[in-house]
This record gives C-alpha cells, structure tokens and sequence, in this order.
C-alpha cells in the first residue's frame, strides 16, 4: 500500500496545485480551467502527498456572509483513483466546515463526483447552465 499523507496546504503548494488541476480537469473538463497560484493562495485546502508529490487536492472557502462552506475544487491524480483519497479530502472539507452547510457544484454527467457526494449525504438541485455544461449544486445541511 502506497503511503499517502494528508496536509494542510501552504503557500508553497500553490503552483504544484494549479498544474495537478490542469492535469486532473481532463478530459472531460469538469473542474473547468485551474484557478491562478494567487487565486489558490486564498482557499483553504488539503493536499495528498506521496513521494513529496502533490497527487490529489480539495481547495474550499468558508463563506464571511453565512453558516456555508464550499467546496472550489476537489481532484486526485488519474492513477491514483478509487483508492479512497478523495473521500478523504472530503473528511477534511467537512471536518474543516464545522457545522456550516456544506455545498458544491458538479457537472451533471460527473458520474464519480455525484455518486461520492451522494453516498455522503448531499442532496442535488435540479440541474442548470447552459447546455453545454449542465451543472447541479450539491448540498449538506449540517445534521
Ligand atoms: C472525482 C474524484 C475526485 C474522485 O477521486 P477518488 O480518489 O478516485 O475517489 P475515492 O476513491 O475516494 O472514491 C470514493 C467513492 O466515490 C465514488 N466514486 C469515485 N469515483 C467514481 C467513479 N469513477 N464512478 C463511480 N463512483 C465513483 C465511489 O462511491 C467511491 O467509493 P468506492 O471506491 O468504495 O466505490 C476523481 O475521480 C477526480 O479527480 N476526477 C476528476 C476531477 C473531478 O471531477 N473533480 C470533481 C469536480 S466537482
């Protein structure tokens, strides 16, 4: 079993977390185009680390204007998929979230995405947005 540690993120982490965004967004564009090192500064975030590399990351805000933290971006690296880290990444979103609702945006054909958040207890919006790019929001109320 590979040794995978979980870390906050730092600053220094910015630029390793933009290019695994990058990587992880295709190819079906799900995450939509990486947030800039300085846009990455100002989330709060957990990173996986293995060999000193960033492999996985969830970024998320906790909002100032309400009881409501939201998850920016969540991705693992392809060839480390359905190990169980991104759930992980989870524990450390919502653990991080306290209490306050928890809520994120999928792209409505994210099959992987929506059956994680659904098995951990959020519910969907009717999906919306253009055509394109449906997408539904989900989200946890705090039990
Ligand atoms: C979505 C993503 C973060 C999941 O990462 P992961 O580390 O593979 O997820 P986990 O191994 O923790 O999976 C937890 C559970 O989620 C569900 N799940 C994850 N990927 C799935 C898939 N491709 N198909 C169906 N269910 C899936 C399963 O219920 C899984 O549990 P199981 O393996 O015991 O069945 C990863 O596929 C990814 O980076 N995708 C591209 C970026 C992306 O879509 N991010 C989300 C944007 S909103």
């Amino acid at each position: 079993m590979m040794d995978i540690e979980l870390r906050s993120i730092t600053e220094g982490d910015a630029e390793e977390v933009y290019r695994l965004i990058g990587l992880c967004n295709k190819p079906h564009g799900f995450l939509g185009p990486p947030p800039s090192p300085p846009i990455i500064r100002t989330y709060r975030g957990t990173v996986a680390v293995v060999r000193g590399r960033i492999l996985g990351c969830a970024l998320w805000s906790l909002l100032k204007t309400k009881p409501v933290a939201r998850l920016q971006y969540i991705c693992v690296a392809p060839m480390l998929r359905r190990q169980g880290i991104a759930a992980r990444l989870m524990d450390a979103f919502e653990g991080d979230a306290d209490g306050r609702t928890c809520i994120t945006t999928v792209v409505e054909t994210n099959v992987g995405m929506r059956a994680m958040v659904g098995r951990r207890g959020y519910t969907f919006a009717p999906p919306s947005g253009s055509t394109k790019r449906r997408v539904v929001v989900a989200t946890r109320a705090p039990s």
